[in-house]
């Protein structure tokens, strides 16, 4: 991989010439291709889809279709299975709406809020219960899958990759535990779809929720895989227009998967725009696209455990880069870092229970991603020595 020439396709790199962007675990930034094909899906292909009978709705119809086929094919899926929604956390909030279970549901202590709030307002409603699996060095711990998750459990949701740690969790063995006692498994792929290789068949879940916007995609567009046995029995999460088959007075008739949870006009340019998204990922490979982003955060890891101070808290082949200092808040660390053009996230990263757990006020996170390049790392290590100078 060549980062140095993949950035000259990002027109933001070029207007801001000093920017080290390494934020990307919060969103990335897009190519031109993306950028072009959204322009030209407006200027030469738009129209409403499922509606129109002349050409150039026909056109967005299969511009929309050509998406949903690609986004299914970049994760072992089937279209049918493959539902189009606006993030992450909208996927979260539909199966957690829709799906039917009546048992206990297990989550991760170090769980994103969108992956963690629409099951616990689920449990309260439905007055079910729910166990954490505890952290263990950045990673879900196993052990604790294994006691945690019996016959009495329903649903595990966890997180491929989890947006605070980096590192890749056992989610295949989580899938297996789970299955053995006939509990759903929600894989929260927010951090891992836009970095790996990642195949639902291969891991085995039932769901999978991603977000197009952290992989080069444009922002409103995310995804909900699920298998289609399981998205059939579902009840749509909203109703109206293009979802339908017939309606009289009486009687309402669903369309088909996915079509039923897609009410209303969907993110047409979106799905295009994450279309090209994917063709430019794939274009340079997903197995290069990880080693990458491991070798950086390796790199940042190894330069920052020698700044005095500095805690890192990300395991060894994580892709991203946690860390807290005994001379700053997280806030002064990325204001500092601001100051010497470099962005990175700072705080409690939508974990606040994982922040309590560790008993920290949140962490400095650096997320690098296809773009960033070893002068990267320098410029974020000298950033980081600058801010021990200001507060020692
Ligand atoms: C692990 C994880 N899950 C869920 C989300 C929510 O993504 P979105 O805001 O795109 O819905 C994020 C965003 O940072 C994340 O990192």
């Amino acid at each position: 991989m060549k980062p140095e020439k993949i950035k000259e396709d990002y027109p933001i790199f070029r207007k801001r010439e000093n920017l080290v962007y390494l934020d990307n675990a919060a969103t990335s930034q897009k190519p031109r291709q993306v950028l072009e094909r959204i322009s030209e899906f407006y200027s030469e292909n738009n129209a409403n889809i499922g509606r129109g009978l002349y050409n150039l709705a026909n056109d967005a119809n299969i511009s929309y279709r050509e998406a949903r086929a690609k986004t299914a094919d970049f994760i072992g899926a089937n279209p049918s299975e493959t539902v189009f929604v606006r993030n992450t956390t909208e996927a979260e909030n539909l199966l957690a709406h829709s799906l039917d279970i009546d048992g206990e549901i297990v989550l991760s202590k170090m769980a994103h809020h969108s992956e963690q709030l629409p099951w616990r307002r689920k449990a309260e409603k439905e007055d079910l219960k729910i166990s954490y699996l505890e952290t263990e060095n950045g990673k879900i711990s196993l052990e604790d899958a294994r006691k945690k998750i019996d016959e009495n459990t329903s649903l595990v949701a966890v997180s491929h990759i989890s947006n605070v740690f980096g590192a890749e969790n056992p989610v295949e063995k989580i899938t297996e535990i789970a299955h053995e006692n006939d509990a759903l498994v929600v894989l929260d792929g927010a951090q891992s779809v836009p970095h790996m290789p990642v195949d639902v068949e291969e891991l085995g879940v039932d769901f999978l929720c991603f977000s197009g916007h952290k992989m080069l995609g444009p922002t409103g567009i995310g995804v909900l895989y699920g298998r289609k046995e399981l998205l059939e029995k579902m009840d749509p999460y909203q109703v109206g227009g293009g979802m339908i088959r017939k309606v009289t007075e009486k009687e309402i008739e669903y369309e088909q998967v996915p079509e039923k949870f897609e009410a209303g006009t969907p993110n047409v340019a979106g799905a295009v725009g994450l279309e090209a998204a994917i063709d430019y990922l794939e274009n340079i490979g997903m197995n290069e696209i990880y080693s990458h982003s491991q070798e950086i955060a390796a790199s940042i890891i190894e330069k920052l455990e020698k700044v005095e101070g500095v805690n890192v808290l990300s395991p060894e082949g994580a892709n991203l880069v946690s860390f807290t200092t005994e001379f700053a808040h997280p806030h002064d660390v990325a204001e500092v870092l601001n100051q010497n053009g470099v962005a990175v996230r700072a705080g409690h990263h939508c974990a606040q229970p994982q922040m309590e757990e560790l008993d920290i006020n949140g962490t400095a996170r650096v997320s690098p991603y296809i773009y960033n390049t070893r002068k990267d790392v320098e410029k974020l290590v000298e950033a980081v020595k600058e801010v021990r100078k200001v507060f020692q």
